[in-house]
């Protein structure tokens, strides 16, 4: 047999051994590859052979046939609950609460009357217990494991048969035949290939836990974005309480939406009313400070965006930007200096959307240049006003989408005003209580509620 060696950090293969990967640059990391025997598990006797079917005659998968999980946030960002066969990746940096979020969601639905495995590479069952205790009241339908053989764990996956599988964390795993080392790029890839396997051939939903790094390197969870059906992140702050969780893939509903946890002593609450949170002690007259009801999915948040433009001293001034894009700061500097006439290339500015959130729609243009005209002025905006829309090159503020929506979370909040852009469709439901000014330039805007001087 021919003799191939493989880096055990990416998982290239070489013909001849090499002191240094050429894939990916790690040292030392080539290894003979050497075929184990096989382990004999059923798994691998996949010898069926293989059909075709006319896809008019596959029965489809009912909205029935999902598995509602019973938290709120969390059916809504997986599209309305798991799906039997559907490999859920939840990634996450170090410590942020992934598996105090898979232990209360497993704990749920195993309330829910489900089969429930957990099993843990990184946690002994004493300390799992530990966790369960401070989260609530744990049932008979919940098995642990603290298992890291992933030939063992379909073993146990056979045995116990359950209906819902749940692994902390795939860089634990091992899988036979695979000799890299727990956490390689290899046997990763190869574990989550079983899993899903597993997942479609029982038609379980499987969870597996994924640890990011900073820079989503190798061995991170990124890797396997394409061969799982969802991949959740669960993200956050560590100087706030507050927990998101983002769908950034998913077969089987759709991506963008959000939902909002607090990490609190007992694990993690759902948010009902995120724009509250975010909010927090809003003080309205206050100069650079405007809010801005941004969507996250499906939902409305308002958010408080904060401007700060000092004069520089520097010879390139600082632009410094926290929760929105330095390229789109960078453009809406330059719109604001062309169309109001403001002068910002000597000064600082510093933008902090408040709360840690971060902020990517357009929709943010109008409020980020009301901020930084109301900050370089030292004059608040009005008391109580909102600011969507987006800013075009010449000046013009464009019509973004779910107005209405927007408008109705203005409305709850309290607020009294909106700076909106003038909509193509007449005969939107305007709350009552707001007042409602459409715009379609950037000056009209500001004057109405700045005067720029
Ligand atoms: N008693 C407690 N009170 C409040 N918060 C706690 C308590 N115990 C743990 N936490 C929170 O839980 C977090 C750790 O949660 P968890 O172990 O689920 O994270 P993880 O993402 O699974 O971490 P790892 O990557 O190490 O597996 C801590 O950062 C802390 O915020
Ligand atoms: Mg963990």
């Amino acid at each position: 047999m021919k003799r191939s060696f493989v880096c055990k950090s990416c998982g290239h293969v070489s013909p001849k051994w090499l002191g240094r990967c050429p894939e990916c640059g790690t040292w030392e990391s080539m290894e003979e590859r050497v075929p184990k025997p096989s382990t004999g598990h059923t798994f691998h006797a996949d010898t069926a052979v293989a059909e075709a079917v006319a896809l008019s005659d596959v029965s489809s998968l009912n909205e029935g046939g999902r598995i509602k999980v019973g938290m709120g946030e969390v059916d809504r960002v997986l599209g309305g609950g798991l799906v039997p066969g559907g490999l859920v990746l939840l990634g996450g940096e170090p410590g942020i609460g992934k598996s105090t979020l898979l232990l209360q969601l497993l704990m749920r639905l195993e309330a829910k009357g489900e089969k429930v495995l957990y099993v843990s590479g990184e946690e002994s069952l004493a300390q799992l217990r530990l966790r369960a205790d401070r989260l609530g009241r744990c049932g008979k339908g919940l098995f642990v494991a603290s298992e890291s053989g992933l030939d063992r764990i379909l073993g146990l996956v056979d045995d116990l048969g359950p209906s819902v599988l749940a692994i902390d964390s795939v860089q634990t795993l091992s899988a036979p035949d695979v000799a890299s080392a727990p956490g390689s790029i290899t046997q990763v890839r190869e574990s989550t290939a079983w899993l899903m396997k597993i997942s479609k051939r029982l038609s379980i939903p499987v969870i597996i836990i994924g640890h990011v790094t900073k820079d989503g390197a190798i061995a991170g969870p990124r890797v396997l974005e394409h061969l799982v059906d969802t991949v959740l992140y669960f993200e956050g702050d560590r100087s706030y309480s507050f927990r998101i969780l983002r769908s950034v893939k998913n077969r089987y509903g759709p991506t963008h939406e959000i939902g909002i946890f607090e990490m609190r002593e007992t694990g993690l609450e759902e948010v009902p009313n995120p724009s509250r949170l975010f909010l927090g002690q809003y003080a309205s007259a206050v100069p650079g400070s405007v809010i801005v009801p941004c969507m996250e999915g499906s939902r409305p948040i308002l958010v408080e965006i904060q401007a700060l433009v000092n004069s520089s001293y520097l010879a390139m001034p600082r632009r410094t930007v926290t929760g929105f894009d330095t390229n789109r700061l960078a453009l809406l500097v330059a719109v604001a200096e062309r169309h109001l006439g403001v002068v910002l290339y000597d000064k600082d500015i510093f933008i902090n959307v408040a709360g840690g959130i971060k902020v990517s729609e357009p929709a943010s243009d109008l409020a980020i240049i009301a901020a930084l005209v109301s900050s370089l002025q030292g004059q608040p905006v009005c008391p109580g006003t909102a600011f969507f829309g987006e800013v075009g090159l010449t000046g013009e503020v464009r019509p973004v989408g779910r107005a209405d929506i927007r408008l109705n979370e203005v409305a709850r909040l309290g607020l009294r005003r909106c700076v909106m852009p003038i909509l193509a469709s007449q005969g939107m439901h305007v709350p009552e209580g707001v007042e409602v000014l459409q715009v379609n330039s950037l000056k009209d805007a500001i004057n109405a509620v700045i005067k720029v001087s």
